[in-house]
């Protein structure tokens, strides 16, 4: 048995996310924590909502709601949308949380004792009217690059340039409109990432097997142009973690809070912390899985994320992390293997949370239950290049995968055996040809779907999920035990005890993807054996004859023609204010 920390990228808690991230980091993240948990491993998984910054900010100001109060609504919001999908996190905590106050301002006195952090002078610009600075979104002005007019000062959304306040044409508050502004200067703590370059470089060599995806972007920051650049982690914002370093105040940083991206990562340690909390363990029950010195020397640390997410997890984390323990007194566990995602587009463009553009967590689960989504998403993940959801090929694969060949196989055994023998499952003769040809054929299938999983290879797995399926489908075909049953029932009934067994195996290794279909099968199937079938031929004689079963309702309903339009019209404009 192995210890495997998982951790999903922490959605911002700005709004409802659409279905584009959930497949990035959350659902797949999911997918391997339950895989993990099925095959008897030791699972944490970890996911909480990133509140600090400016969204946060700006989102609660326009809902007209104190941000405090408007980040709790959210996290609730969040939390329930996350059962609603199956996500079976240990813990959903929330960045804003004492623990990750504590252990931020911890690691920055780590850092400033390693000489990592030092102060710098910067202009930033000021607004008199507001009285206050306006980092990032909280100004707004022309693209200096494409002209756009509403380009904010982090980013042009229009032409995707990165900018710096300062950089923008007729600038304006975002919170006044105030065009009075000026440029001012102010300190901010700066991380001196540039001088862990080496100690980076060679950890990121040291890993094996990382995908192309994940280092290639690694490496990009570390070498290109004049490579790693030393990063501000502070701002002159209301809303974050408060400068101090251990509880103590540092002086000039009065009145800053740190950087959410400096924060939001730590809140993976402090979520665990929060989680001990919760269950009312001590200390030791999340050190655990952290800190090499105390026991976390044998947990493998897996994170899932978009590859937006990549810089921020293969450098600046690991650079808090290991600068801290520049005395090898702070051994903290660094991440073993990232699995990162491209993008999923919607129907000829992008998902747009500001544009509201694609179908969210909410409006999902409104038209249908989160497995069908689960299905389709993992199935078609973003993994070796960017892909897309259109309504034809969500249609397409809950009919066929879901409908036709799982569903319709567990409708169609149990319907037949209820008819012909009752509800227990039969006895039967002894298997013959057929069916020892079908159990090499699922053993060699089965296995491949297991490296797939292990491998984290999410279409593969799903691609191998299915044609498992379809194989107790094809027995079923070959094998005719209606036709059998006229002149030979007890081969008829053989046939259908294998494949009522069959059906729970199927349940069994269809958790990860489908849980609440498994579950519905397992109840109707009156079983709560959930082991994996390391031994087939065993896990095929699990339900013995004479067991009790009932005709489960429909598992999933098809998705007619009418439906499909009906929702590709609903959902081809913009999403209504929310
Ligand atoms: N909130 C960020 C995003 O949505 C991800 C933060 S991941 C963390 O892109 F680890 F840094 F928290
Ligand atoms: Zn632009």
């Amino acid at each position: 048995m192995a210890r495997i920390l998982i951790t999903s990228a922490l959605p911002y808690i700005n709004g409802i996310k659409h279905l584009g991230n959930l497949v990035g980091s959350q659902l797949p993240a999911d997918l391997y924590a339950r895989y993990m948990r099925a095959r008897g491993h030791e699972v944490m998984f970890i996911c909480a909502t990133d509140e600090h910054g400016t969204p946060a900010e700006l989102a609660a100001a326009k809902a007209g709601e104190e941000v405090s109060a408007y980040c709790a609504r959210m996290h609730a919001v969040q939390a329930e949308l996350a059962r609603g999908f199956g996500l079976s996190f240990d813990h959903f905590g929330r960045s804003s949380s004492p623990q990750n106050r504590d252990l931020t301002q911890h690691l920055a006195a780590r850092l400033a004792k390693a000489g990592l952090i030092e102060q710098v002078s910067e202009s930033q610009v000021y607004s008199p009217a507001d009285g206050r600075f306006l980092p990032d979104r909280y100004i707004t002005g022309t693209c200096p690059a494409c002209g756009y007019e509403n380009a904010r000062g982090d980013q042009c959304e229009n032409c995707t340039k990165q900018l710096d306040p300062t950089d923008l044409i007729n600038p304006r508050s975002a919170i006044s409109g105030a065009t009075d502004l000026e440029v001012r200067a102010t300190r901010h703590l700066f991380l001196r990432q540039s001088a862990l370059r080496a100690r980076l470089d060679a950890w990121i060599d040291s890993q094996q097997g990382w995908p192309v995806l994940t280092t290639s972007i690694a490496k990009k920051w570390l070498h290109d142009g004049d490579g790693l650049q030393d990063r501000g982690i502070t701002r002159d914002l209301d809303w974050g973690i408060p400068v101090q370093f251990d509880g103590a105040p540092w002086e000039g940083m009065e009145d800053k809070v740190f950087y959410v991206w400096f924060d939001a990562p730590i809140e993976y340690i402090a979520a665990t912390a929060e989680w001990a909390e919760a269950q009312g363990l001590s200390d030791a029950a999340w050190r655990r899985w952290w800190r090499t010195d105390a026991g976390a020397d044998d947990v493998r640390y897996v994170q899932f994320m978009g590859k937006d997410n990549v810089p921020f997890h293969t450098l600046s984390f690991p650079a808090t992390l290991i600068g801290a323990n520049f005395d090898g007194t702070e051994p903290w566990k660094l991440v073993d293997y990232i699995k990162s995602f491209n993008y999923l587009n919607y129907d000829g463009g992008q998902f747009s949370t500001s544009q509201g553009r694609g179908v969210f967590m909410d409006q999902a689960l409104e038209i249908l239950p989160g497995d069908y989504w689960r299905w389709w998403l993992l199935s078609h993940a973003p993994e070796s290049s960017d892909s897309e959801f259109t309504w034809e090929n969500f249609q397409a694969g809950v009919n066929k995968d879901l409908a036709d060949v799982l569903g319709n196989l567990v409708s169609r055994v149990t319907k037949f055996c209820r008819s012909k023998f009752g509800e227990t499952v039969p006895e039967g003769g002894a298997p013959g040809a057929r069916e020892a040809a079908l159990r090499a054929a699922l053993e060699g299938r089965l296995r491949a779907y297991e490296r797939h999983m292990e491998a984290m290879e999410v279409r593969k797995s799903a691609a191998e999920l299915r044609a498992l399926w379809v194989l107790g489908n094809e027995y079923l075909q070959e094998a005719a035990p209606w036709a059998a049953f006229k002149n030979d029932p007890a081969q008829a009934a053989m046939q259908i005890r294998l494949a009522l067994n069959l059906i729970r195996v199927y349940a069994v290794i269809s958790q990860p993807f489908i849980p609440d279909a498994a579950a519905r099968i397992m109840a109707a199937l009156g079983s709560g054996d959930w082991s994996w079938p390391d031994d087939l031929a065993g896990a095929l004689e699990v339900l013995p004859p004479g067991q009790g079963f009932m005709v489960p309702d429909v598992l999933f309903a098809k998705i007619g023609d009418e439906q499909r339009a009906e929702w590709a019209a609903r959902f081809s404009g913009q999403r209504a204010e929310a």
